[in-house]
């Protein structure tokens, strides 16, 4: 039987798709990358697909005059390889609803807030600005909404008075590293199923925030 076999979306460090490989490297994620896509030539996840004979794909957004011809080329790559799963891991492009419709339920996403809270962008700034005593990062899945699909699970930890955005995203980024795999592995193995928008954790309901990765000191 062929393996679970996923593409990883990147746009930058790759830090998420680092421990993905790591994962699977060490036999506790039994599943196969076909390829890893960016849409910036420099993102440093490239190197880290190609250290590990990950295939690549660069997908400029630059390149293309519209939205519409940028999402055609993602999606004549994507069908060009039969896929389990997109993962997508800190790519900072909206994926088009022509590409979300073709994969239902089949698109995740991992975002730095503790969802439905900060969608889009400086989400650690505004949990500082609100004064929050907790923050963290979810996975879920992509609709046509921006970061608004069922959520599968969150990571979350307590704000210290010293946080800044750049140690919010350090130390939720040590989170994700735990989550995403995990939530991929049992994606893979149908430990985490999706049934008419509701989410089953062996078989048990979940609740609207998905699973909670135990909280950890980091
Ligand atoms: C992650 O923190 C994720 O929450 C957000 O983008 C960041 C990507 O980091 N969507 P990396 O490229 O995986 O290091």
């Amino acid at each position: 039987m062929d393996p679970f076999t996923i593409a990883v979306f990147i746009s930058g460090n790759g830090s998420n798709l680092q421990a993905i490989i790591d994962n699977i490297e060490s036999g506790r994620l039994p599943i196969k990358i076909a390829f890893v896509l960016s849409n910036d030539p420099n993102a440093y996840g490239l190197t880290r697909a190609k250290n590990h004979n990950i295939p690549t794909h660069i997908i400029n957004h630059k390149d293309y005059s519209d939205r519409e011809l940028f999402d055609g080329a993602i999606l004549k790559t994507l069908k060009k390889h039969p896929l389990d799963l997109i993962v997508l891991a800190g790519f900072m492009r909206i994926l088009g609803k022509k590409i979300i419709d073709q994969y239902p339920n089949k698109i995740i996403n991992i975002h730095p807030s503790l969802l439905p809270k900060y969608k889009g962008l400086h989400t650690h700034q505004q949990a500082l600005d609100n004064g929050d005593t907790e923050h963290g990062s979810t996975v879920h899945f992509v609709t046509a909404n921006l970061d608004d699909g069922p959520i599968l699970g969150q990571a979350r930890l307590t704000l210290r008075n010293s946080d800044t955005p750049d140690t919010l995203k350090t130390r939720i980024q040590q989170l994700e590293h735990s989550l995403y795999p995990t939530i991929i592995k049992w994606i893979a193995e149908e430990t985490l199923t999706i049934q008419h928008d509701k989410l089953f954790l062996q078989g048990s309901p979940l609740s609207k925030q998905g699973y909670q990765l135990p909280m950890s000191d980091v």
